[in-house]
């Protein structure tokens, strides 16, 4: 066997994947969030380790494995998140996360400091979420605690470092701080020193299936685990959840929905023109990239929408229906950006729209029409991926949104390319768990890896009509966010 830990934004997940590539066992322990002040979002990382401690015990009794069975352990975690340690691997303050919105000032320094190397280097924009303006605000608001500071970590680094007493990065996580050379694989030490940053705070660089070391006595004890159990470095929860999609060759791409929505598109094209639409990060296989967009609030537009409009009715009695109203809801058109946008738009002031209403229209008309925005918002990051001359061969569908069977033909209808549902989907915890696999020798690569435990249950593929339909209202769709601009 092999453990995947999952360090997601509200809970830690831990899964037990067999040799036949088979969950045998899952685990989940939830910690909270918290929002000093508005737009903050911060966590305590040390909640994260005893949490992932209690699940790993936890899941270790449930499954009720021998402990020497359990080979290998790795990791998937949120991404960009801020950890600072001091010299004695005390954490300095609580964790920045990826949805704290405290830096645009210092996003709009990076974006003038440093004009289009920030592209030609860290190969993405300066957005609030990533680590680096988390650093400039902590040494402009907070410099006392960056001086105590002798590293800095990324959440799931973090963990890792104690369950290990091992300090690295990898990689693919790595690429989400803007301070990675994304293409050479090392850190810039052109952008840190822009920013009068020492390069004494940036980790050890290792590559997502690296081994970095075993579990200390400590863990092993507590845990029941063996102490000579390897541990994986691990990666990005979206490299993750593409590693665990199968999202590993050319034209491969996986939609994924959740509060979030999400198109990523594996590449090997080192040398892509990038115009910073789409993120460009290092994937956790060797040498390989993927470009990613966006889409703020995918299944948050739906359950928005039902909270308001349906709050008694569950989703699939909302989505019941929905199968009877034509592509394009009669009318109706919904933009997703009830909390603003991130691609193709990286803006954070848009709001969304409800427009074509008509009197004899229904609950269910409305609730499509929800979801065909949903989907056209992902489509534009689709479209930004095909500009550059990607061809996109299969969407591999992932999260809430591959649940409901018209969504998933909806999405084939819409992207214009085959859907395909996996048997027995479990996001980034498998990925971190195939990592752990591949590492420990069980495949000559995750490729190889992924053909043998990634199993599809269906495809979806496009219909000619239903495409046709979809494509004017697509145009129609990208002009509103222009129209509606000067709403709010
Ligand atoms: C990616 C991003 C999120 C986090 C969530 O850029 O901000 O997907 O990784 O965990």
């Amino acid at each position: 066997y092999v453990i995947g830990i999952d360090l997601g934004t509200s809970a830690v997940k831990t899964v037990l994947l067999s040799k036949e590539g088979n969950i045998v066992c899952e685990q989940a322990q939830p910690y909270p969030l918290s929002r000093p002040e508005a737009g903050w979002s911060e966590q305590n990382p040390e909640d994260w380790v005893q949490q992932t401690l209690s699940s790993l015990c936890q899941l270790m009794e449930t499954s009720n494995v021998n402990p020497e069975d359990v080979e290998g352990i790795s990791f998937s975690g949120q991404m960009h998140g801020l950890v600072l340690i001091d010299a004695n691997g005390r954490v300095i303050r609580p964790a920045i996360l990826w949805n704290d919105t405290r830096t645009t000032e210092q996003c709009r320094r990076i974006e003038k400091t440093l004009g289009d190397k920030l592209l030609t280097i860290a190969c993405n924009r300066a957005l609030e979420g990533f680590t680096l303006p988390k650093l400039l605000w902590v040494k402009e608001h907070e410099p006392e605690l960056l001086e105590q500071a002798s590293l800095f970590l990324l959440p799931k680094d973090f963990l890792r470092y104690r369950l290990t007493g091992n300090l690295a990065m990898d990689y693919s996580d790595a690429a989400g701080t803007l301070l990675l050379d994304v293409r050479n694989k090392c850190w810039s030490s052109e952008i840190a020193e822009a920013f009068d940053l020492p390069m004494s705070l940036c980790p050890t660089l290792v590559e997502a299936f690296e081994q970095t070391g075993t579990l200390l006595p400590t863990v092993a004890e507590f845990t029941k685990l063996l102490p000579e159990t390897k541990v994986f470095a691990g990666g990005a929860d979206n490299a993750c959840g593409a590693i665990g999609a199968g999202i590993l060759s050319e034209g491969k791409t996986m939609c994924s929905i959740g509060t979030s929505g999400v198109i990523l598109s594996y590449e090997q094209r080192k040398e892509l023109k990038l115009d910073g639409r789409v993120h460009f990060f290092n994937h956790g296989e060797q040498d390989a990239f993927y470009t990613m967009g966006v889409t703020l609030a995918a299944g948050h537009s739906l359950t928005w929408f039902k909270e308001t409009f349906a709050k008694d009715l569950s989703f699939d009695e909302l989505l019941q229906d929905i199968h009877l109203i034509p592509a394009g809801s009669g009318g109706i058109l919904f933009t997703p950006y009830i909390s603003g946008e991130r691609t193709p738009h990286p803006d954070a002031d848009i709001r969304g729209s409800l427009i074509g209403l008509d009197a004899g229209h229904t609950l269910s008309h409305a609730a499509r029409a929800v979801l065909e925005g949903i989907t056209f918002s992902l489509r534009e990051s689709l479209e930004i991926m095909r500009q550059s001359g990607k061809e996109i061969t299969e969407i591999v569908a992932i999260g809430g949104g591959s649940l409901n069977e018209t969504w998933l033909q909806m999405q084939a209808d819409i992207f214009e390319a085959p859907v395909v549902k996996l048997e027995n989907e479990q996001g980034p915890a498998m990925g971190a768990a195939m990592l752990a696999a591949y590492g420990c020798g069980w495949f000559s690569s995750l490729r190889a890896c992924a053909e043998a435990f990634i199993r599809p249950a269906r495809v979806y593929s496009p219909n000619p009509q239903q495409v046709e339909e979809y494509q004017g209202l697509f145009s129609l769709y990208q002009q509103v966010y222009g129209l509606t601009y000067e709403l709010n």
